[in-house]
């Protein structure tokens, strides 16, 4: 095998669907749900020249927009996300807005803030997407941000800010803090210090706190410059840290704490206990502990708990479960404040073979776990929360993933009640073709 992430259901499809309405669906959509969900990933336009060294996190954005109303499924669309450096591969039209500092592909989230749909990659500016996807503009908040942006801002669900940051691999600086309001506008620029350009996927936001995550994953000018479309290294020498500041803080303002050395892509959720910030992160030992161009090698992907306690100086680490798990999910409602449930896509056990077994429903409250058994031959992606119009508990409401149906060569959306997560699915709509595994997604309602 070449390369895992050119194969099976990561391999990219080749067409852009448009006429597929009023799909199939086993079941019962709920009818309160009336929007689409979006879901974003990596979509090579071509086969990469080095099919070895293509990465997961590089190919070309694709975004699948799957439409519920009325207790139906309405539709199904896919496009690739129109960026700058797609219209140089294939006849697409170019995004209107300002230039990159770096050409590249925007695969990774898709979220909606203020009335704008944005495609979002770490590496570059967001892309404002036209409501049928076929068009984009490059997105620099009216010139305001001048430097990337991560895939994982958190909005505030009380105040609507959309709290992010960006990592400039050139700066320094290397590391920016930033809030757009609740219209749009962006209104914090903060330069956060630190020693060199590191790799930053997802950061934590509290009610009245931010936390960084200073991870040994250094960034290799040498490698770049050698053309190594990944050129991370792990550098566990360089300790690992996390850096609190208080949201309406300066930069100046940061404290520091250090601990032993690990890697987290993703933060479940984090929350304010007194004195002390809780974060609930899924961390590996270590990532990219190969040289480049070997196979990709990680250690499995746990859920812990870290509770940084400033008052000793130091970070409680526990781990909460044993069971590999990655692309976590919650209610966007409880976003940076207390909680009890967590959603997360159940890992294989071999971390050097990438599979997606299932979907598990953590109770942080009991110590619970249930998981959610697609069936033979069918995997999950990110699970994708949608409180019910008149839910209650935290739980009441549906969780959306796109499962890959190996038997059939397509995908289905399972839509799951989140009480009766086990299952049977409340819905299964049968999409029209095959989603390849992806990264993130957003649930927007008809009327956001
Ligand atoms: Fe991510």
């Amino acid at each position: 095998m070449v390369n895992p992430y050119l194969e099976g259901n990561f391999a990219p499809v080749l067409e852009e669907r448009s006429d597929d309405h009023d799909l199939e669906v086993t079941g019962v959509v709920p009818p309160d749900l009336e929007g689409r969900l979006l879901r974003n990933g990596p979509n090579p336009v071509a086969t990469p020249a080095d099919p070895a060294d293509y990465h997961w996190f590089t190919g070309d954005g694709m975004i699948h927009a799957i439409g519920l109303a009325g207790g139906r499924a309405t539709g199904y669309r896919n496009r690739w996300v129109r960026t700058r450096q797609l219209s140089t591969k294939v006849a697409t039209v170019p995004p209107k807005g300002p230039s990159e500092p770096v050409d590249g592909p925007a695969n990774t989230h898709v979220i909606r803030h203020a009335g704008t749909t944005l495609a979002l990659v770490e590496s570059g500016f967001p892309h404002a997407l036209s409501p049928d996807l076929d068009r984009a503009r490059v997105h620099d908040f009216d010139g305001a941000l001048s430097s990337p942006m991560t895939a994982h801002p958190k909005l505030d669900p009380d105040t609507g800010e959309l709290v992010f940051f960006g990592v400039d691999l050139f700066g320094p600086p290397f590391l920016r803090y930033h809030v757009v309001d609740a219209m749009g506008h962006l209104t914090v620029t903060e330069d956060i210090a630190t020693p060199r350009a590191t790799m930053i996927h997802d950061f934590a936001v509290t009610a009245t706190r931010v936390v960084f995550l200073d991870q040994p994953v250094a960034f290799d000018l040498a490698l770049a410059a050698q053309g190594w479309s990944m050129p991370f290294r792990w550098t566990p020498d360089d300790g690992s840290r996390v850096g609190v500041l208080p949201r309406d803080g300066r930069g100046a303002d940061i404290r520091w704490v250090s601990m032993d050395p690990s890697y987290v892509f993703h933060v479940v959720n984090a929350f304010d206990d007194g004195d002390r910030t809780v974060l609930d992160v899924v961390r590996y030992d270590s990532v990219f502990d190969t040289a480049p161009g070997e196979a990709l090698t990680h250690s499995n992907p746990s859920l812990h708990r870290w509770t940084i306690d400033p008052a000793a100086n130091r970070v409680l680490e526990e781990r909460l479960d044993d069971v590999p798990v990655e692309f976590p999910r919650i209610d966007p409602a409880v976003a940076g404040r207390p909680y009890r449930y967590a959603y997360a896509v159940r890992q294989g056990d071999d971390p050097d073979r990438p599979g997606f077994e299932g979907l598990v429903k953590y109770d942080l409250a009991r110590d619970e776990a249930v998981r959610f058994d697609p069936g033979p031959g069918r995997m999950p992606g990110e699970p994708v929360f949608v409180r019910a119009a008149d839910g209650a508990a935290e739980d009441e409401g549906w969780v959306l993933s796109v499962v890959f149906d190996a038997a059939r060569g397509a995908s289905d959306l399972v839509i799951l009640d989140a009480t009766s997560f086990a299952g049977p699915p409340v819905a299964t709509v049968h999409l029209p073709a095959r989603v390849p595994f992806g990264f993130h997604g957003s649930w927007i309602p008809s009327d956001s």
